[in-house]
């Protein structure tokens, strides 16, 4: 089972084999976490996407990391929040699941996550969480090491109450 980490801060900062971002279908780019990684990457990962033909939603696509630390970046595509009856939660899983399953086929043993479709996307974040923290929990083994990456103070002790509360319940 990999280490799972809750860290507070800026995911393009983070020295790992992948980090995942937050993007939309086309995969060009955009605001919050995408556009950070975007800039903080260089315009050769915006020339390596136009080469995948966009992503749907709940997939997951990877690239190379270019000028980040991270040596790759798995684009994945969460789910707009409509009210919770739109298929939002088994879409925000297929997230985690087809970046973990990205991981396993190209062999990487260090990953960090941001909270997936809780900004512009509007995704309630305790629920969002749970489910993070769900499909990681249940596919971590090939890991050595799964961080959390969380932009505020309110979503890190938000992951860090209910990574708690299940290996509470776990023992
Ligand atoms: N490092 C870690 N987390 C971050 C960073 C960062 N540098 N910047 C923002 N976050 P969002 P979404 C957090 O809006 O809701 C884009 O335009 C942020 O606080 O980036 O999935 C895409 O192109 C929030 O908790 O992604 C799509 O069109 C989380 O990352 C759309 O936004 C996700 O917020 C995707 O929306």
């Amino acid at each position: 089972m990999a280490r799972l980490e809750v860290i507070e801060g800026d995911i393009t900062r983070l020295d790992v084999d992948a980090i995942v971002n937050a993007a939309n279908e086309s995969l060009l780019g955009g605001g919050g976490v995408d556009g950070a990684i975007h800039r903080a990457a260089g315009p050769e990962l915006l020339a390596e996407c136009r080469t995948l033909g966009g992503c749907p939603t709940g997939e997951a696509r990877i690239t190379r990391g270019y000028r980040l630390k991270s040596r790759h970046v798995i684009h994945t595509v969460g789910p707009v929040w409509r009210g919770g009856h739109a298929n939002e939660p088994e879409l925000l899983a297929g997230c985690y699941r087809s970046s973990l399953a990205l991981t396993e086929r190209h062999k990487l043993a260090s990953l960090a996550f941001p909270a997936i479709s809780t900004g512009v996307y509007g995704y309630p974040k305790q629920a969002a969480a749970e489910i993070a923290i769900r499909e990681v929990q249940a596919r971590a083994d090939a890991l050595d090491r799964i961080i959390f990456c969380c932009f505020d103070t309110l979503t890190a002790d938000l992951y860090r109450m209910l990574l708690t509360a299940r290996s509470a319940s776990r023992s």
